[in-house]
């Protein structure tokens, strides 16, 4: 067991992504504008539907109290970001893309992080020395959806060959598997990295109290996650999976497309190549 399954903790990992959610984002200033009505329909619709599923399984006090302290913990465990980004954000994803003609996006989860080393166009995603996993080859292009090459920027971060993010779980270095690569006006980039391990969201906090109460799993498949954008250009966010996952078909955090679906070629040193590139909507004015 390695120092990082020693010490990798809900506790850990969940305050971490809430302290980078402070620090990273000013989340009310985007909905200042909105009318009272607007909060007023929400609140109430899904306070509506808390009363209703009370109502029609005749929810108990002890269950209302149980749920009542489990809250109380999500907050402790610093699992909000968990929580949201796992059994939520995948429709706020589908809602914000229901227009989009580019490439399809998915759900950014909380183990983002700005400002990662930028690396040109062909380089290497920042790893240690003798990084574990099968080395990847990824060659792809940004373009505009009519296919007019854009120069821009891909943003990559993935987790480890034992399913760990570094600046998440202690012991891995800073910026490992996370790095920034700007093209040139072809659009083309080149990129060496690992294949990442599928994980488990942390079992060991709130949410996984209520993954082992309910009898579900906490798998995620292997993913690369990425943030592409280009000038003028509609910022994508995806994930991006590896054929023969067996969780692609019960990802927890339901965040899988067809289209995301990568199609790696193995080449007779072990490693594998993968062609993949992104097609980006324009601005909308
Ligand atoms: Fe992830």
């Amino acid at each position: 067991m390695s120092t990082t399954d020693e010490t990798a903790t809900a506790a850990a990992s969940g305050a971490a992504a809430t302290e980078r959610f402070h620090h990273d984002k000013s989340p009310y200033d985007a909905v200042r504008d909105t009318p009272k009505e607007r909060v007023d329909l929400l609140a109430r619709e899904v306070l509506s539907a808390i009363h209703d599923t009370i109502r029609r399984h005749q929810v108990t006090y002890d269950e209302y109290n149980a749920l009542k302290a489990w809250l109380i913990q999500v907050g402790e465990d610093g699992e909000w970001p968990l929580f949201l980004d796992v059994w939520v954000e995948h429709v706020v994803e589908d809602v914000a893309t229901a227009d989009r003609q580019g490439s399809k996006g998915s759900i950014e989860g909380p183990y983002y992080v700005p400002n990662a080393p930028e690396r040109g166009a062909d380089a290497d995603l920042p790893m240690r020395d003798g990084e574990a996993g099968t080395p990847l080859l990824w060659e792809g292009s940004i373009t505009s959806v009519d296919g007019t090459p854009l120069a821009g920027t891909v943003e990559l971060w993935h987790a480890d060959a034992d399913g760990y993010y570094s600046q998440f779980a202690p012991g891995i270095p800073e910026w490992n598997l996370r790095g920034s690569f700007t093209t040139g006006p072809d659009g083309k980039f080149r990129i060496r990295t690992i294949q990442p391990a599928p994980y488990q969201i942390p079992t060991d906090g709130a949410c996984g109290k209520l993954i082992a109460a309910a009898g579900w799993h906490a798998w995620r498949p292997a993913h690369l996650h990425v943030k592409v954008s280009a000038p003028g250009h509609q910022e994508l966010i995806a994930q991006l999976y590896f054929p023969g996952d067996p969780h692609n078909d019960d990802d927890i955090a339901n965040a899988v497309k067809p289209e995301l679906i990568l199609a790696p070629v193995g080449q007779d040193d072990g490693s594998a190549r993968i062609d993949y590139g992104f097609a980006l909507d324009r601005q909308e004015d």
